[in-house]
């Protein structure tokens, strides 16, 4: 079971926000900032990038997790995802972190680094689709 503590809680938003700031969204005006902390104790950050041709946009979740698993690192403890107004992960994020657990958790906060929401990838996919769907006879 995943647990964090309060100050880990703290941490993980703060770093999120400060990612934020990085954040490459012209386009939409709204600026993502992600921090996933492994099972090791690394910490990585992801913003959203965005693109003149818009389909090819990148969440700042998965660069968070694109970052991570490049570096080997597969095991994660919990997401921070900090918003303009305390948004929740897209579909396609969603998805893309149930592949590494459905325990992660999550953890939603606002502009003003306030942590709005905590859940699990298990509840925001109910059903997922995971490697164990690929299993058969
Ligand atoms: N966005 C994220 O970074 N994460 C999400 O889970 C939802 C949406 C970004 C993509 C785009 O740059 C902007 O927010 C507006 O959709």
């Amino acid at each position: 079971m995943n647990s964090l503590s309060d100050p880990q809680i703290q941490m993980l938003i703060a770093t999120a926000s400060e990612a934020r700031q990085r954040a490459y969204a012209p386009y939409s005006n709204y600026a993502v900032g992600a921090a996933l902390l492994t099972k090791s104790g690394q910490v990585f950050t992801g913003v959203n990038v965005e693109n003149a041709a818009y389909p090819a946009t990148m969440c700042a979740e998965r660069v968070a997790v694109f970052k991570a698993i490049s570096e080997g690192e597969h095991t994660f403890e919990a997401i921070a995802i900090v918003t303009p107004n305390g948004g929740f992960p897209c579909g396609g994020c969603r998805q893309v972190l149930a592949e590494f657990g459905l325990e992660t958790i999550v953890l939603i906060g606002d502009a003003a680094g306030h942590l709005l929401h905590q859940t699990t990838v298990r509840d925001l996919l109910p059903g997922a689709f995971t490697p164990d769907s690929l299993k058969h006879s």
